[in-house]
């Protein structure tokens, strides 16, 4: 558990002018790499109920999408897998893509080469990029390390790939195979983003242009998920929902993540070769709550490291996202989300240690 100071310590309200020095923390590969970890520091013990929720044995697959009938000229072949998508939408909040065309080759370089980039020496990757959520590249370990009263068993990089291009300098090949991989996935991200409007009765381009995704953000956020001695103590990230549309996420062959579903936790295994998508909260808030941005953690285990390779695609950092007209007119409803700059919001996340909550419900109306 983290210590807090007790109230009307002085270390309770720290002053305005003299803030605390921010915490030193160790990035978790370090820790794991320490020679007889046996057991983890108390500040990486997440409470039990956290992770003793119940685990779902359901048989239910997670819905798949052919990304190849998405784009099909075949009409009947489109419609259908438009349906097919809202349902997913609807139902999970994550799907499968697969015969999207993004070469295998791709995928694999990208996992490899943020594998390289962990690899490099402490002070080098701690020397990259910013703090703030708006740096264009961020280094650093659990979520937010000097909010979070617990620690994640995660490192993490995040580097802004679009309307702007970021790389850091090391590894030398990272600029180019980020380059490469994140322009594919955003050309599928924003098909898949058609196939949703579509899907709510909306244009096709509706999102696309309201929210001016050809300025859209894009990042790679690369997690790291080293073995971890204590694995049901820890978490590798917990219980939250992603910021932005869409996020595309690849994994090396290890398992970890779960989805929520039916109110219990499913854990998923990605197909090989295909992305595993989830709508964001933004997609909440402008299907007006109808498509909803469904809450996931990461688990660890005291094996194999395992990383992800998650791309989250947004609207423009200064679009202003709030329910579709027509669907708050159309069917009556009044809506459930304030209007918010998608910047502001990004800031308002990160501002908040994951408490298990969506960010969401701090813009949902009448709560
Ligand atoms: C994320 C995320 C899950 C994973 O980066 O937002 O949910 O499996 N990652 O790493
Ligand atoms: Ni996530």
């Amino acid at each position: 558990m983290a210590t807090t100071a007790p109230t009307g310590s002085p270390l309770s309200q720290p002053s305005l002018t003299h803030p605390p020095p921010p915490r030193k923390v160790t990035t978790v590969k370090a820790l794991s790499e320490s020679p007889g970890l046996s057991s983890i520091p108390s500040i990486y013990t997440f409470p039990k109920q956290t992770y003793h929720e119940p685990v779902s044995d359901t048989k239910e697959p997670i819905p798949t999408i052919d990304f190849s009938l998405l784009t099909s000229s075949h009409p009947g072949q489109r419609s259908k897998t438009i349906r097919e998508l809202g349902k997913a939408c609807r139902n999970w909040g994550f799907f499968m893509v697969t015969k999207h065309g993004v070469p295998e080759r791709m995928m694999k370089a990208i996992i490899e080469v943020c594998r390289e980039f962990f690899e490099l020496p402490e002070e080098e990757k701690r020397g990259i990029g910013g703090k703030h959520v708006l740096d264009p590249i961020r280094f650093g370990t659990s979520f937010n390390e000097s909010v979070d009263e617990i620690l994640c068993w995660r490192d993490y990089v995040k580097i802004f790939q679009h309307p702007e291009f970021h790389s850091p300098k090391k590894p030398p090949s990272f600029r180019e195979i980020a380059l490469e991989y994140s322009k594919r996935v955003r050309l599928v991200a924003r098909e898949i983003i058609r196939g949703i409007s579509e899907s709510l009765g909306l244009e096709k381009d509706y999102i696309d242009e309201t929210l001016n995704l050809e300025n859209g953000l894009q990042l790679i956020a690369a997690n790291l998920y080293p073995p971890c001695p204590r694995p049901e103590l820890a978490m590798g990230l917990p219980p939250h929902s992603d910021h932005g549309f869409l996020t595309l996420l690849i994994q090396n062959q290890i398992g970890g993540l779960q989805v929520q579903h039916k109110g219990k936790w499913v854990n998923i295994d990605p197909i090989p070769n295909s992305f595993l998508a989830n709508i964001g909260d933004h997609i909440e808030i402008l299907s007006n709550g109808k498509y909803k941005s469904v809450l996931h953690r990461a688990v660890v285990n005291n094996r194999d490291e395992r990383i992800s390779i998650a791309v989250p695609h947004g609207p423009a950092l200064d679009a202003i996202v709030s329910p579709a007209s027509k669907l708050v007119e159309n069917v009556g409803n009044p809506p459930a989300y304030g209007a918010m700059k998608y910047k502001e919001y990004l800031e308002l996340q990160q501002g908040t240690m994951l408490n298990g909550k969506s960010c969401l419900e701090r813009i949902r109306n009448g709560d």
